[in-house]
Protein backbone atom coordinates (compact mmCIF):
# COMPACT_ATOMS: atom_id res chain seq x y z
CA UNK A 1 0.00 0.00 0.00
CA UNK A 2 2.10 2.91 -1.17
CA UNK A 3 -0.10 5.49 1.09
CA UNK A 4 1.07 4.24 3.90
CA UNK A 5 4.42 6.14 5.25
CA UNK A 6 5.38 3.15 7.11
CA UNK A 7 6.39 0.93 5.36
CA UNK A 8 7.90 3.08 2.51
CA UNK A 9 11.61 1.11 2.08
CA UNK A 10 13.38 2.85 -0.49
CA UNK A 11 13.75 7.14 -0.93
CA UNK A 12 15.47 7.86 -4.39
CA UNK A 13 17.18 11.56 -4.14
CA UNK A 14 17.31 13.42 -7.08
CA UNK A 15 20.22 16.02 -6.49
CA UNK A 16 19.99 18.66 -9.44
CA UNK A 17 16.41 17.47 -10.23
CA UNK A 18 15.86 20.96 -12.56
CA UNK A 19 18.65 20.35 -14.53
CA UNK A 20 18.97 18.88 -17.80
CA UNK A 21 20.42 15.41 -16.91
CA UNK A 22 17.34 14.58 -14.45
CA UNK A 23 14.96 15.96 -17.53
CA UNK A 24 16.50 13.94 -20.18
CA UNK A 25 17.79 10.84 -18.41
CA UNK A 26 17.11 10.38 -14.76
CA UNK A 27 13.45 10.78 -14.28
CA UNK A 28 12.44 9.26 -17.97
CA UNK A 29 14.57 6.26 -16.39
CA UNK A 30 12.82 6.02 -12.61
CA UNK A 31 9.63 6.27 -14.80
CA UNK A 32 10.24 3.36 -17.18
CA UNK A 33 12.05 1.14 -14.35
CA UNK A 34 8.43 2.27 -12.35
CA UNK A 35 6.51 1.23 -15.05
CA UNK A 36 7.90 -2.25 -15.69
CA UNK A 37 7.64 -2.65 -11.70
CA UNK A 38 11.36 -2.99 -11.49
CA UNK A 39 11.60 -0.83 -8.48
CA UNK A 40 10.74 -1.87 -4.97
CA UNK A 41 7.15 -1.70 -4.28
CA UNK A 42 7.54 0.85 -1.15
CA UNK A 43 9.73 3.60 -2.80
CA UNK A 44 9.32 7.46 -2.86
CA UNK A 45 11.44 9.73 -4.85
CA UNK A 46 12.30 13.48 -3.87
CA UNK A 47 13.77 15.66 -6.31
CA UNK A 48 16.12 18.38 -4.89
CA UNK A 49 18.05 21.64 -6.33
CA UNK A 50 18.10 25.30 -5.68
CA UNK A 51 15.28 26.84 -8.32
CA UNK A 52 11.83 27.18 -6.53
CA UNK A 53 9.54 25.29 -9.08
CA UNK A 54 7.42 22.45 -8.56
CA UNK A 55 7.18 18.77 -8.90
CA UNK A 56 4.44 19.46 -11.51
CA UNK A 57 6.63 22.21 -13.40
CA UNK A 58 9.73 19.34 -13.31
CA UNK A 59 7.42 16.69 -15.20
CA UNK A 60 6.20 18.91 -17.57
CA UNK A 61 9.77 20.14 -18.49
CA UNK A 62 10.65 16.81 -19.00
CA UNK A 63 7.25 15.45 -20.25
CA UNK A 64 8.53 14.71 -23.93
CA UNK A 65 11.50 12.60 -22.85
CA UNK A 66 9.04 10.28 -20.49
CA UNK A 67 7.41 8.30 -23.83
CA UNK A 68 3.94 7.32 -21.51
CA UNK A 69 1.66 5.53 -23.85
CA UNK A 70 -1.90 5.65 -24.32
CA UNK A 71 -2.58 3.09 -21.96
CA UNK A 72 0.14 3.92 -18.93
CA UNK A 73 -1.46 7.30 -18.34
CA UNK A 74 -2.98 5.71 -14.86
CA UNK A 75 0.41 4.20 -13.65
CA UNK A 76 2.34 7.33 -14.99
CA UNK A 77 0.20 8.97 -12.41
CA UNK A 78 0.89 7.24 -9.60
CA UNK A 79 4.40 7.82 -10.38
CA UNK A 80 4.05 11.33 -10.14
CA UNK A 81 2.09 11.07 -6.99
CA UNK A 82 5.07 9.79 -4.66
CA UNK A 83 7.38 12.00 -6.32
CA UNK A 84 8.39 15.44 -4.61
CA UNK A 85 10.72 18.30 -4.70
CA UNK A 86 12.46 20.56 -2.28
CA UNK A 87 14.53 23.56 -2.72
CA UNK A 88 17.67 24.13 -1.20
CA UNK A 89 20.82 25.63 -1.50
CA UNK A 90 23.83 23.22 -2.13
CA UNK A 91 26.29 24.67 0.50
CA UNK A 92 24.14 25.39 3.74
CA UNK A 93 23.46 22.73 6.74
CA UNK A 94 19.89 23.98 7.23
CA UNK A 95 18.99 22.89 4.08
CA UNK A 96 20.11 19.67 4.25
CA UNK A 97 18.72 19.22 7.86
CA UNK A 98 15.31 20.21 6.39
CA UNK A 99 15.64 17.43 3.35
CA UNK A 100 16.55 15.06 6.33
CA UNK A 101 13.65 15.92 8.10
CA UNK A 102 11.21 16.02 5.14
CA UNK A 103 13.06 12.47 4.12
CA UNK A 104 12.06 11.04 7.53
CA UNK A 105 8.62 12.09 7.30
CA UNK A 106 7.80 9.55 4.96
CA UNK A 107 9.42 6.67 6.68
CA UNK A 108 8.60 5.85 10.62
CA UNK A 109 11.45 4.03 11.14
CA UNK A 110 14.25 6.36 9.70
CA UNK A 111 15.69 4.06 8.68
CA UNK A 112 14.90 3.44 4.54
CA UNK A 113 17.25 2.57 2.64
CA UNK A 114 18.49 6.07 1.08
CA UNK A 115 20.04 6.66 -3.20
CA UNK A 116 21.55 9.91 -3.40
CA UNK A 117 21.99 10.58 -7.51
CA UNK A 118 23.76 13.65 -7.96
CA UNK A 119 23.59 14.64 -11.53
CA UNK A 120 25.32 17.83 -10.55
CA UNK A 121 28.26 20.56 -12.15
CA UNK A 122 31.15 19.46 -10.24
CA UNK A 123 31.79 22.91 -8.43
CA UNK A 124 29.07 22.21 -5.97
CA UNK A 125 30.10 18.37 -5.60
CA UNK A 126 32.26 18.44 -2.61
CA UNK A 127 29.78 20.69 -0.26
CA UNK A 128 26.78 18.54 -1.01
CA UNK A 129 28.34 15.01 -0.79
CA UNK A 130 29.81 16.46 2.65
CA UNK A 131 26.50 17.76 3.51
CA UNK A 132 24.60 14.34 2.59
CA UNK A 133 26.93 12.58 4.52
CA UNK A 134 26.34 14.91 7.58
CA UNK A 135 22.98 15.31 7.83
CA UNK A 136 21.27 12.85 4.88
CA UNK A 137 21.87 9.30 6.30
CA UNK A 138 19.66 7.42 6.87
CA UNK A 139 19.28 5.68 10.31
CA UNK A 140 20.53 1.82 10.32
CA UNK A 141 19.69 -0.47 9.14
CA UNK A 142 19.02 1.41 6.44
CA UNK A 143 21.67 2.06 3.24
CA UNK A 144 23.09 4.54 2.04
CA UNK A 145 24.26 4.77 -1.63
CA UNK A 146 25.71 7.53 -3.64
CA UNK A 147 25.40 7.99 -7.72
CA UNK A 148 28.17 9.93 -8.86
CA UNK A 149 28.58 11.32 -12.88
CA UNK A 150 31.09 12.68 -14.50
CA UNK A 151 32.86 14.70 -14.78
CA UNK A 152 35.32 13.22 -11.73
CA UNK A 153 37.43 16.05 -12.20
CA UNK A 154 39.54 17.31 -14.96
CA UNK A 155 42.39 15.68 -14.82
CA UNK A 156 44.90 13.30 -12.06
CA UNK A 157 45.19 16.01 -9.62
CA UNK A 158 41.34 17.44 -9.42
CA UNK A 159 40.06 13.84 -9.58
CA UNK A 160 42.55 12.87 -6.60
CA UNK A 161 41.34 15.51 -4.71
CA UNK A 162 37.41 14.60 -5.23
CA UNK A 163 38.44 11.28 -4.20
CA UNK A 164 39.80 11.97 -1.35
CA UNK A 165 37.16 14.28 -0.43
CA UNK A 166 34.34 11.30 -0.95
CA UNK A 167 36.87 8.76 0.72
CA UNK A 168 36.49 11.49 4.21
CA UNK A 169 32.78 11.42 4.42
CA UNK A 170 32.01 8.00 2.22
CA UNK A 171 32.83 4.59 2.08
CA UNK A 172 34.23 3.04 -1.32
CA UNK A 173 31.13 0.77 -1.01
CA UNK A 174 28.87 3.65 -0.70
CA UNK A 175 29.46 5.06 -4.02
CA UNK A 176 28.73 4.33 -7.34
CA UNK A 177 30.53 6.30 -10.49
CA UNK A 178 28.51 5.97 -13.66
CA UNK A 179 29.91 5.84 -16.94
CA UNK A 180 26.89 4.92 -18.86
CA UNK A 181 29.01 3.03 -21.71
CA UNK A 182 29.44 0.06 -19.09
CA UNK A 183 25.38 -0.18 -19.19
CA UNK A 184 25.18 -0.55 -22.94
CA UNK A 185 24.14 -4.33 -24.10
CA UNK A 186 27.08 -4.57 -26.21
CA UNK A 187 29.89 -3.27 -23.76
CA UNK A 188 28.53 -5.72 -21.08
CA UNK A 189 28.87 -8.69 -23.75
CA UNK A 190 32.28 -8.17 -24.57
CA UNK A 191 33.28 -9.89 -21.14
CA UNK A 192 30.97 -13.04 -22.55
CA UNK A 193 32.09 -13.14 -25.98
CA UNK A 194 35.87 -13.21 -24.63
CA UNK A 195 35.24 -15.40 -21.96
CA UNK A 196 32.99 -17.90 -22.98
CA UNK A 197 34.34 -18.37 -26.71
CA UNK A 198 37.11 -20.99 -27.06
CA UNK A 199 37.40 -19.66 -30.44
CA UNK A 200 37.94 -16.01 -29.50
CA UNK A 201 40.22 -16.26 -26.24
CA UNK A 202 42.53 -18.40 -28.16
CA UNK A 203 43.42 -15.75 -30.57
CA UNK A 204 43.04 -12.53 -28.85
CA UNK A 205 46.77 -11.57 -28.69
CA UNK A 206 49.72 -10.28 -30.55
CA UNK A 207 49.97 -13.84 -31.97
CA UNK A 208 47.16 -13.17 -33.86
CA UNK A 209 45.59 -9.28 -33.55
CA UNK A 210 47.41 -6.66 -35.51
CA UNK A 211 45.13 -3.81 -34.15
CA UNK A 212 42.51 -3.08 -32.27
CA UNK A 213 40.52 0.06 -32.88
CA UNK A 214 37.83 1.52 -30.34
CA UNK A 215 35.92 4.37 -32.02
CA UNK A 216 33.05 7.10 -30.87
CA UNK A 217 31.22 8.95 -33.76
CA UNK A 218 28.66 11.02 -33.66
CA UNK A 219 26.72 13.60 -36.07
CA UNK A 220 25.82 16.13 -34.04
CA UNK A 221 27.85 18.93 -32.41
CA UNK A 222 27.79 20.11 -29.40
CA UNK A 223 24.24 22.10 -29.35
CA UNK A 224 24.41 24.33 -26.94
CA UNK A 225 26.27 22.14 -24.30
CA UNK A 226 29.80 24.44 -25.66
CA UNK A 227 29.56 25.79 -21.82
CA UNK A 228 30.25 22.74 -20.44
CA UNK A 229 32.28 20.81 -23.23
CA UNK A 230 34.63 23.68 -23.70
CA UNK A 231 36.00 23.32 -20.39
CA UNK A 232 36.39 19.70 -21.03
CA UNK A 233 37.20 18.80 -24.70
CA UNK A 234 36.39 15.31 -26.06
CA UNK A 235 39.48 13.92 -24.33
CA UNK A 236 37.81 14.35 -21.39
CA UNK A 237 34.43 14.11 -22.22
CA UNK A 238 34.41 10.88 -24.15
CA UNK A 239 37.75 9.12 -24.01
CA UNK A 240 39.46 9.65 -20.86
CA UNK A 241 36.03 7.27 -19.65
CA UNK A 242 33.82 5.50 -22.07
CA UNK A 243 36.53 4.63 -24.27
CA UNK A 244 39.22 3.54 -21.83
CA UNK A 245 36.38 2.03 -20.19
CA UNK A 246 35.93 -0.20 -23.09
CA UNK A 247 39.44 -0.38 -23.75
CA UNK A 248 40.07 -2.01 -20.23
CA UNK A 249 37.36 -4.93 -20.72
CA UNK A 250 38.95 -5.93 -24.53
CA UNK A 251 42.46 -6.32 -23.03
CA UNK A 252 42.43 -7.10 -19.58
CA UNK A 253 42.85 -10.48 -18.31
CA UNK A 254 40.28 -13.32 -17.77
CA UNK A 255 38.84 -12.52 -14.10
CA UNK A 256 39.23 -14.83 -11.13
CA UNK A 257 35.04 -14.52 -11.34
CA UNK A 258 32.18 -12.36 -12.95
CA UNK A 259 32.13 -10.51 -9.44
CA UNK A 260 32.18 -7.04 -9.49
CA UNK A 261 35.76 -6.44 -7.49
CA UNK A 262 37.33 -9.88 -9.52
CA UNK A 263 36.63 -7.29 -12.84
CA UNK A 264 37.62 -3.94 -11.39
CA UNK A 265 41.18 -5.68 -9.93
CA UNK A 266 41.47 -7.00 -13.74
CA UNK A 267 40.76 -3.91 -15.29
CA UNK A 268 43.12 -1.75 -13.08
CA UNK A 269 45.82 -4.30 -13.66
CA UNK A 270 45.51 -3.76 -17.33
CA UNK A 271 45.48 0.14 -17.02
CA UNK A 272 48.40 0.01 -15.33
CA UNK A 273 50.67 -1.52 -17.75
CA UNK A 274 49.42 1.23 -20.48
CA UNK A 275 52.91 2.55 -21.37
CA UNK A 276 52.65 7.11 -21.67
CA UNK A 277 51.43 8.08 -24.46
CA UNK A 278 53.95 10.03 -27.08
CA UNK A 279 52.61 13.32 -28.30
CA UNK A 280 53.08 12.45 -32.07
CA UNK A 281 50.72 9.65 -31.30
CA UNK A 282 47.62 12.20 -30.73
CA UNK A 283 45.40 14.27 -33.28
CA UNK A 284 43.21 16.57 -32.11
CA UNK A 285 40.74 18.88 -34.68
CA UNK A 286 37.81 21.01 -34.27
CA UNK A 287 34.79 20.95 -36.00
CA UNK A 288 33.90 23.86 -38.39
CA UNK A 289 30.62 24.78 -40.24
CA UNK A 290 30.15 23.37 -43.66
CA UNK A 291 28.48 26.44 -45.56
CA UNK A 292 27.25 24.49 -48.23
CA UNK A 293 25.29 22.37 -46.10
CA UNK A 294 21.47 22.76 -46.50
CA UNK A 295 21.57 21.52 -42.74
CA UNK A 296 21.25 24.20 -40.48
CA UNK A 297 22.98 22.44 -37.71
CA UNK A 298 26.04 21.64 -40.25
CA UNK A 299 26.34 25.21 -41.07
CA UNK A 300 27.25 25.73 -37.52
CA UNK A 301 31.11 25.32 -36.45
CA UNK A 302 32.53 24.28 -32.72
CA UNK A 303 32.91 28.24 -31.94
CA UNK A 304 29.57 29.22 -33.44
CA UNK A 305 27.75 27.58 -30.20
CA UNK A 306 27.11 30.29 -27.93
CA UNK A 307 28.43 28.97 -24.55
CA UNK A 308 31.88 28.79 -26.78
CA UNK A 309 34.32 31.67 -26.34
CA UNK A 310 35.42 32.31 -30.23
CA UNK A 311 38.93 31.76 -29.12
CA UNK A 312 38.87 28.28 -28.05
CA UNK A 313 41.28 25.82 -28.71
CA UNK A 314 39.14 22.83 -27.12
CA UNK A 315 39.30 19.78 -29.30
CA UNK A 316 35.70 18.27 -30.14
CA UNK A 317 37.59 15.30 -32.15
CA UNK A 318 40.96 13.04 -31.11
CA UNK A 319 43.11 9.94 -31.79
CA UNK A 320 45.15 8.58 -29.26
CA UNK A 321 47.21 5.37 -29.97
CA UNK A 322 47.94 3.61 -26.39
CA UNK A 323 50.43 0.37 -25.81
CA UNK A 324 50.51 -2.28 -23.64
CA UNK A 325 52.88 -3.29 -22.04
CA UNK A 326 52.48 -6.89 -20.59
CA UNK A 327 53.14 -10.13 -22.80
CA UNK A 328 49.24 -10.65 -24.61
CA UNK A 329 49.56 -7.45 -26.28
CA UNK A 330 53.30 -6.29 -26.55
CA UNK A 331 53.65 -4.31 -30.00
CA UNK A 332 49.65 -4.01 -30.60
CA UNK A 333 48.28 -0.63 -31.16
CA UNK A 334 44.96 0.60 -29.39
CA UNK A 335 43.58 3.33 -31.70
CA UNK A 336 41.03 5.30 -29.64
CA UNK A 337 39.25 7.85 -31.73
CA UNK A 338 36.31 10.07 -30.88
CA UNK A 339 35.01 12.58 -32.95
CA UNK A 340 31.38 15.03 -32.97
CA UNK A 341 30.21 16.34 -36.10
CA UNK A 342 30.89 13.78 -37.86
CA UNK A 343 29.18 12.14 -40.67
CA UNK A 344 27.49 9.57 -38.98
CA UNK A 345 26.86 8.09 -35.54
CA UNK A 346 28.76 4.64 -34.31
CA UNK A 347 30.34 3.65 -31.50
CA UNK A 348 32.62 0.33 -32.30
CA UNK A 349 35.63 -1.96 -31.64
CA UNK A 350 37.56 -3.25 -34.37
CA UNK A 351 40.14 -6.23 -34.20
CA UNK A 352 42.18 -6.46 -37.51
CA UNK A 353 44.23 -10.17 -37.01
CA UNK A 354 46.95 -10.26 -38.54
CA UNK A 355 47.74 -11.07 -42.37
CA UNK A 356 47.45 -14.47 -43.72
CA UNK A 357 51.19 -15.92 -44.23
CA UNK A 358 51.62 -18.57 -47.42
CA UNK A 359 50.26 -17.21 -50.54
CA UNK A 360 48.27 -19.57 -52.54
CA UNK A 361 45.46 -17.98 -53.91
CA UNK A 362 46.25 -17.14 -57.56
CA UNK A 363 46.07 -13.25 -57.61
CA UNK A 364 44.85 -12.80 -60.89
CA UNK A 365 41.57 -13.99 -59.48
CA UNK A 366 41.26 -11.28 -57.00
CA UNK A 367 41.93 -7.72 -57.82
CA UNK A 368 44.35 -7.01 -54.51
CA UNK A 369 47.70 -8.17 -53.92
CA UNK A 370 47.20 -9.90 -50.40
CA UNK A 371 43.89 -11.28 -49.21
CA UNK A 372 41.70 -9.10 -46.82
CA UNK A 373 42.13 -9.26 -43.19
CA UNK A 374 39.85 -10.72 -40.89
CA UNK A 375 38.33 -8.28 -38.53
CA UNK A 376 36.03 -8.66 -35.97
CA UNK A 377 33.73 -5.67 -35.43
CA UNK A 378 32.02 -5.52 -32.17
CA UNK A 379 28.85 -2.38 -32.98
CA UNK A 380 27.98 -0.83 -29.61
CA UNK A 381 25.38 1.21 -31.30
CA UNK A 382 23.52 2.07 -33.27
CA UNK A 383 21.90 -1.48 -34.27
CA UNK A 384 23.65 -3.72 -32.21
CA UNK A 385 25.65 -6.35 -34.13
CA UNK A 386 29.46 -8.69 -33.47
CA UNK A 387 30.40 -9.85 -37.48
CA UNK A 388 33.14 -11.47 -38.60
CA UNK A 389 35.17 -10.47 -42.14
CA UNK A 390 36.25 -13.07 -43.24
CA UNK A 391 37.15 -14.35 -47.05
CA UNK A 392 34.82 -17.28 -48.61
CA UNK A 393 35.14 -18.65 -51.97
CA UNK A 394 32.34 -16.89 -54.41
CA UNK A 395 29.93 -18.96 -54.56
CA UNK A 396 29.20 -20.48 -57.89
CA UNK A 397 32.39 -19.75 -59.10
CA UNK A 398 34.30 -22.92 -60.75
CA UNK A 399 38.06 -21.33 -59.16
CA UNK A 400 38.98 -20.25 -56.00
CA UNK A 401 37.63 -16.47 -56.67
CA UNK A 402 37.92 -15.16 -53.02
CA UNK A 403 34.82 -12.76 -51.75
CA UNK A 404 34.82 -10.83 -48.26
CA UNK A 405 32.03 -11.47 -46.20
CA UNK A 406 30.89 -11.64 -42.66
CA UNK A 407 29.38 -13.94 -39.98
CA UNK A 408 27.17 -12.07 -38.84
CA UNK A 409 25.44 -11.24 -35.87
CA UNK A 410 23.03 -8.60 -35.77
CA UNK A 411 20.77 -8.41 -33.16
CA UNK A 412 17.68 -6.49 -35.00
CA UNK A 413 17.28 -9.64 -37.24
CA UNK A 414 18.84 -12.07 -34.44
CA UNK A 415 16.80 -10.71 -31.52
CA UNK A 416 14.16 -9.60 -32.97
CA UNK A 417 11.32 -8.93 -30.32
CA UNK A 418 13.92 -8.56 -27.52
CA UNK A 419 14.06 -4.70 -25.97
CA UNK A 420 17.65 -3.83 -24.85
CA UNK A 421 17.39 -1.80 -22.09
CA UNK A 422 18.58 1.60 -21.81
CA UNK A 423 21.97 1.97 -20.39
CA UNK A 424 20.58 3.82 -17.12
CA UNK A 425 17.90 2.08 -17.06
CA UNK A 426 20.24 -0.95 -15.95
CA UNK A 427 22.99 1.10 -13.94
CA UNK A 428 20.43 2.61 -11.69
CA UNK A 429 18.91 -0.88 -10.91
CA UNK A 430 22.40 -2.54 -10.26
CA UNK A 431 22.66 0.69 -7.62
CA UNK A 432 19.71 -1.28 -6.23
CA UNK A 433 20.88 -4.25 -5.95
CA UNK A 434 24.23 -3.23 -5.03
CA UNK A 435 26.16 -4.88 -7.76
CA UNK A 436 29.13 -2.67 -8.49
CA UNK A 437 30.42 -4.59 -12.06
CA UNK A 438 29.41 -1.72 -13.78
CA UNK A 439 30.56 0.93 -11.91
CA UNK A 440 34.07 2.95 -11.69
CA UNK A 441 36.26 2.10 -8.75
CA UNK A 442 38.52 4.73 -7.40
CA UNK A 443 41.93 3.20 -8.64
CA UNK A 444 40.22 2.38 -12.02
CA UNK A 445 39.81 6.44 -12.35
CA UNK A 446 43.08 6.95 -11.32
CA UNK A 447 44.55 4.83 -13.90
CA UNK A 448 42.72 5.96 -16.71
CA UNK A 449 43.59 9.92 -15.75
CA UNK A 450 47.72 8.26 -14.78
CA UNK A 451 47.21 7.76 -18.75
CA UNK A 452 46.12 10.74 -20.30
CA UNK A 453 47.09 13.55 -17.55
CA UNK A 454 50.25 14.17 -18.89
CA UNK A 455 49.41 14.06 -22.88
CA UNK A 456 46.48 16.64 -21.85
CA UNK A 457 48.98 18.55 -20.12
CA UNK A 458 51.38 19.03 -22.67
CA UNK A 459 48.94 19.52 -25.56
CA UNK A 460 47.82 22.71 -23.67
CA UNK A 461 51.37 23.85 -22.46
CA UNK A 462 52.76 23.78 -25.98
CA UNK A 463 49.55 25.24 -27.46
CA UNK A 464 49.05 22.50 -30.15
CA UNK A 465 46.79 23.56 -32.52
CA UNK A 466 43.42 21.43 -33.25
CA UNK A 467 42.89 20.89 -37.33
CA UNK A 468 40.10 22.15 -38.67
CA UNK A 469 37.47 19.63 -39.58
CA UNK A 470 34.15 20.32 -41.77
CA UNK A 471 31.38 19.00 -39.76
CA UNK A 472 29.58 15.81 -41.43
CA UNK A 473 33.20 14.80 -42.70
CA UNK A 474 34.16 10.81 -41.51
CA UNK A 475 36.94 12.56 -39.46
CA UNK A 476 40.92 13.82 -40.16
CA UNK A 477 43.35 12.91 -42.30
CA UNK A 478 46.37 12.94 -40.62
CA UNK A 479 44.45 10.67 -37.54
CA UNK A 480 43.92 7.39 -40.70
CA UNK A 481 47.35 8.19 -41.63
CA UNK A 482 48.79 7.37 -37.91
CA UNK A 483 46.47 4.65 -37.61
CA UNK A 484 47.44 2.73 -41.06
CA UNK A 485 51.24 3.87 -39.74
CA UNK A 486 50.49 1.55 -36.89
CA UNK A 487 49.23 -1.36 -39.42
CA UNK A 488 45.55 -0.75 -39.34
CA UNK A 489 44.41 -1.82 -43.25
CA UNK A 490 41.61 -0.12 -44.73
CA UNK A 491 41.06 -1.37 -48.26
CA UNK A 492 37.76 0.21 -49.22
CA UNK A 493 36.90 -3.13 -51.02
CA UNK A 494 34.37 -4.78 -48.12
CA UNK A 495 30.53 -3.78 -48.57
CA UNK A 496 28.60 -4.63 -45.64
CA UNK A 497 25.42 -6.86 -46.71
CA UNK A 498 22.77 -4.47 -45.94
CA UNK A 499 24.67 -2.50 -48.87
CA UNK A 500 24.89 -5.46 -50.77
CA UNK A 501 21.24 -6.68 -50.86
CA UNK A 502 20.32 -3.23 -51.58
C1 LIG B 1 28.36 11.65 -22.73
C2 LIG B 1 29.16 12.79 -23.28
O1 LIG B 1 29.01 11.06 -21.65
O2 LIG B 1 28.17 10.68 -23.73
C3 LIG B 1 28.48 13.39 -24.49
O3 LIG B 1 29.29 13.79 -22.28
C4 LIG B 1 28.15 12.32 -25.51
O4 LIG B 1 29.27 14.40 -25.07
C5 LIG B 1 27.44 11.15 -24.84
O5 LIG B 1 27.32 12.90 -26.47
C6 LIG B 1 27.25 9.99 -25.80
O6 LIG B 1 26.41 9.03 -25.21
P1 LIG B 1 25.57 8.04 -26.13
O7 LIG B 1 24.98 7.08 -25.16
O8 LIG B 1 24.58 8.86 -26.86
O9 LIG B 1 26.55 7.41 -27.06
Amino acid sequence: NQSDTGSISHIFFVFGASGDLAKKKIYPTLWSLYRDELLPEHIRFIGYARSEITIEKIFENAAKYMKVKENEHEKYEKFVKINSYIAGSYDNGQDFENLNIEANKLSKQDSAHRLFYLALPPSVYESVTELISKYCRPKSPGWLRLIVEKPFGKDLTSSNKLSLHLKKFFTEEEIYRIDHYLGKEMVQNIIVLRFANQILSRVWNRDSIATVSIIFKEDIGTQGRGGYFDEFGIIRDVIQNHLMQILSIIAMEKPRSTKGEDIRDEKVKLLRSVVPIKLEDVVIGQYIGDKDSTDVEHQQGYLDDKGVPKDSTTPTYAQVVLKINNERWAGVPFILRAGKALSEKKAEVRIQFHDTPGKIFDTESHPNTTLARDELVIRVQPNEAIYLKINTKQPGKMSFNIEETELDLTYGERYKDIQLPDAYERLILDVFMGSKINFVRSDELQEAWRILDPILAEIDKKKIPTIPYTFGSPGIQQAFDIAAKYGYIFRGTYVWKNERSA
